[in-house]
């Protein structure tokens, strides 16, 4: 485990949220994985923060609402695209999406809620704002386009990030 800066990986977090997605994982005791493809890292009151877009239907909305924290894991050009297939299509209301794409979750530095091993780049994110897209201050046409499930926007202070060599 290497500590990096917050901002050493901008360029490659941006071209893997472009092409395939990220992993948003979230839970304690049940933990879960999805995909984003929206989202980043940027700055708000002084802190490096990752926003992550999540509509309220996600089994992670839920799971965030409670926890208030999660990792967000970058494959960093390691071809994981079955598992974000997988993670970005089905549930974790129904099923074990670590178990069913033999993700190994690994136990994070500061906040409770694990990073995913097969991944190579992390961050741990506690929630210190959320926001609700508010449809009538959105854009009629990206709101016809893309609604009715609305986003709840995250934004969690990236408390750490590091890289890691799978074995
Ligand atoms: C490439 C890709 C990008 C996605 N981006 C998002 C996103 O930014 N926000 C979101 O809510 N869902 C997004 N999804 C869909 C979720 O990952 C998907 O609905 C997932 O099954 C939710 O899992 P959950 O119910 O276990 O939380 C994306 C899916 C893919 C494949």
């Amino acid at each position: 485990m290497k500590e990096v800066p917050y901002n050493q990986y901008l360029k490659e977090v941006d071209q893997h949220l472009r092409r395939g997605g990220i992993f948003l994982t979230t839970g304690h005791d049940k933990i879960n994985t999805m995909v984003i493809g929206w989202g980043g890292i940027n700055i708000y009151w002084g802190k490096p923060i990752f926003i992550v877009p999540v509509r309220k239907s996600r089994y992670t909305h839920s799971i965030l609402e409670e926890t208030g924290e999660f990792t967000v894991s970058i494959p960093m050009g390691k071809n994981l695209s079955k598992e974000l297939a997988f993670c970005g299509t089905k549930s974790g209301r129904d099923y074990d999406k670590f178990k069913e794409c033999n993700l190994t979750p690994v136990a994070a530095q500061k906040i409770k809620t694990p990073i995913i091993k097969e991944c190579c780049l992390h961050y741990e994110c506690k929630v210190v704002y959320k926001q609700d897209i508010i449809p009538e201050n959105l854009d009629k046409a990206i709101d016809e386009k893309w609604y009715p499930d609305y986003h709840t926007l995250y934004f969690g202070e990236i408390l750490t990030c590091y890289e890691t060599r799978d074995s």
